[in-house]
């Protein structure tokens, strides 16, 4: 059989086939649905329990700002400015609540060594003109009078915020059924369905098929061994292990409001009093084991930094896997096969850079990019070319390969 030729009966034509119902590919199948398309969601599991559930949901890319990473700034940034009108989009659409506030992140240094690699970035935040300032110690407590009373200083960068990403995807699951778009949970797709060359559609492992002008292949952690994708197509993303604890404390007189970070651990409150610990950061693998000494780690952490914690009640730790690059940029764009477009690699931003990426792919959609166009703006930096082709693809195995400070000193 011609390999070209569509196998199955189509039970289902769509404008878009989103593979993948983690926050990345619902709010492509939220912002391509508001346009008017047709549009599938494809998820093999259950929406949004893969990274996505395990998320802090820390909108911040001040407070994430690493060295030599410009590129991810303006993305982050441009991201951030879309937030407010995609959560007021998504809460009018779904009629819930997802706890956006802007309610701005304190990086704690807790010792001397810790002020001097904090105020280091935060030269460097200065010098990019963002809005960040050292706070000394008496000021940082009247901010958080919860925190541990011995601390060196603190950077406060004021414009960050948090949103609860499990909220988030419970409003867009509930905007894309009341906009009639179809959530296919629990399937896994098997193959790419292709007419003369072009993305046609999706086979499902139980023999069906889905009809599609276009296909989006928005997976995570799991596009860098997705075997659907053609070798050319699949991009170098490895699976970055990150555990985090979930605490309940007062929400009338919440131990924080703002984010906390030091240099080992975040603290990211919800309204309703829970405090998401984060997180650790993993090169393991497809491990999602949440072990004993990670959680102690980071509940140390946290206790350090806000002492309120031992008070909190324990609710459950869990493991998620980042999608990482080797150049910490995520990958969005035409794939070499036209119809096709991936959006993956967020790395530690997925929630802050839903709606860019949302945009940009519908967009890409809407104007039918190929494969040799890219995004316009800050998402063309993050085009898939980058990692086609011989000598320039970076090593994929390899996770130390363009990591940033933070990511080996976490
Ligand atoms: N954005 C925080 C993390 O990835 O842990």
């Amino acid at each position: 059989m011609n390999p070209d030729q569509t196998r199955n009966t189509h039970e289902r034509s769509c404008d878009a086939a989103i593979v993948g119902g983690g926050l990345i590919g619902l709010s492509i199948a939220f912002e391509l649905r508001r346009r008017g398309a047709d549009v599938v969601v494809i998820e093999a599991g259950i929406p949004g329990r893969g990274a996505t559930h395990v998320a802090g949901g820390m909108l911040a890319p001040v407070g994430e700002l690493d060295f030599g990473e410009p590129d991810l700034l303006e993305l982050n940034l441009a991201s951030a400015g879309l937030y407010p009108d995609f959560v007021a989009a998504v809460e009018s659409a779904s009629g819930m609540p997802v706890d956006y506030r802007k309610v701005g992140g304190l990086h704690v240094a807790l010792d001397r060594d810790e002020a001097g690699g904090l105020k280091r970035v935060l030269d460097l935040q200065l010098r990019l003109g963002l809005d960040s300032r050292w706070l000394g110690p008496g000021a940082s407590r009247e901010l958080e009078p919860g925190l541990a009373p011995g601390l060196n200083g603190s950077v406060l960068a004021a414009g960050d915020g948090l949103v609860d990403p499990r909220a988030l995807t419970s409003a867009l699951l509930e905007a894309l059924e009341k906009a009639g778009a179809t959530v296919r949970t629990g399937i896994a797709i098997t193959a790419i369905q292709t007419e003369s060359g072009r993305a046609s559609g999706v086979e499902l492992a139980d023999g069906s098929s889905i009809a599609a002008k276009t296909v989006i292949a928005a997976v995570g952690a799991e596009s860098g061994r997705a075997p659907w994708l053609a070798e050319t197509d699949r991009p170098p993303v490895r699976p970055v292990k990150g555990q985090v604890a979930e605490l309940r404390g007062d929400s009338a007189e919440p131990a924080c409001g703002r984010i906390l970070a030091s240099e080992r651990v975040y603290i990211a409150p919800r309204s309703d009093g829970r405090m998401i610990v984060g997180a650790t950061v993993e090169e393991l693998g497809f491990d999602t084991t949440v072990t004993a000494g990670g959680i102690h780690e980071l509940l140390r952490e946290a206790y350090r930094l806000l002492p309120d914690v031992a008070e909190m009640e324990f609710i459950g730790a869990t493991a998620g896997l980042r999608p990482g690059t080797p150049d910490n940029l995520p990958v969005i764009g035409p794939a070499s096969m036209p119809g096709l477009l991936i959006a993956t690699g967020h790395y530690r931003n997925g929630i802050l850079l839903a709606p860019v990426t949302a945009r940009a792919v519908a967009d890409m959609v809407e104007s039918g990019a190929g494969p040799d166009d890219s995004a316009d703006g800050p998402v063309a930096a993050a085009t898939p070319a980058r990692f086609r082709g011989g000598e320039s693809r970076p090593d994929s195995d390899n996770g130390s390969d363009g990591l940033s400070e933070r990511a080996e000193k976490r």
